[in-house]
């Protein structure tokens, strides 16, 4: 059956300010879930571009650190390359250096993928710390408060690769995903469908080598194993994309750098 997703999209001129409106962003989410909830479950994904966002939240200076109470965050990964976390690409390694290690977010409320196992060992464990924090019975999916996904040039989000198994996984929360397109070949990733059980699921993506693909996954044709991105359709029917311009480029022209798309799928 075709289902609607709303997409609204931001437009921010530059990635420095996309940092800052992705900071904000995650600031008023975790408050306002914080508020209403009594904690926030944040899984944040890897990469490159997520970093400056990182810094933000961590910066003193900045108005974000203090705004959050980080005793009632608890932070979980959204994927992690098979690597150990002082590796150059652990996604771990990225957010330890950028946050973790500059804000009182207590260990216990940090949910590191263990990259440095074999991958069906750290995709069990992973899964294993899932449940239990999220206190699951049976094969329900927990439902993040918020998930923070970017996307690849070859329209991959988390590890979700193109034409790879995880893609086909339906019931497991995590798995270890084989991505021989990639260096690092071995990822542990959430499945696609805790992707889209999350109260609120937004896109970080900048760059120009993102427009082409971008504007293919939003208007073009569905093809989800050639376009992962595109199974990216929460249950709540709201997607939220944080963009700069260069990503943004090949889409509809916005007014007020706010746009906004009706999906049908
Ligand atoms: C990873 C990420 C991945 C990332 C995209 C975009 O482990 O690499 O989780 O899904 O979000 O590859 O990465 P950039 O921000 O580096 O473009």
């Amino acid at each position: 059956m075709a289902r609607t997703t709303i997409v609204e999209y931001r437009v921010l001129p530059d990635a420095a300010s996309l940092a800052h409106a992705t900071a904000q962003h995650l600031t008023a989410k975790i408050t306002e879930t914080v508020r209403t909830r009594g904690l926030a479950r944040v899984a944040v994904s890897g990469g490159s571009t997520p970093r400056a966002t990182f810094q933000l939240l961590a910066d003193p200076a900045e108005p974000y650190r203090d705004a959050i109470d980080w005793s009632r965050l608890h932070l979980y990964f959204v994927d992690e390359r098979c690597v150990p976390p002082d590796n150059p690409d652990s996604n771990y390694g990225m957010t330890r250096d950028a946050l973790l290690s500059k804000v009182p977010l207590p260990a216990t409320n940090v949910y590191r993928i263990e990259g440095e196992l074999p991958p069906e060992e750290a995709a069990a464990r992973y899964e294993s710390a899932i449940r239990n924090s999220f206190r699951l019975e049976g094969a329900e999916a927990p439902r993040f408060d918020v998930i923070q996904l970017g996307m690849g040039p070859d329209g991959h989000t988390a590890s979700l690769f193109p034409h790879t198994e995880a893609l086909n996984e339906l019931g497991r929360i995590a798995v270890a995903n084989h991505v021989p397109q990639q260096q690092q070949s071995w990822r542990i990733t959430l499945t696609w469908p805790v992707l889209l059980e999350a109260a609120h699921v937004f896109f970080l993506i900048a760059g120009q080598d993102k427009a082409g693909v971008l504007r293919r996954v939003l208007t073009g044709p569905y093809q989800p194993d050639d376009l992962p991105s595109q199974i990216i359709q929460p249950r709540n029917g709201q997607l939220l994309l944080l963009l700069d311009s260069e990503a943004a480029n090949e889409l509809p022209p916005v007014e007020d750098g706010q746009g906004r798309l009706e999906v049908r799928r």
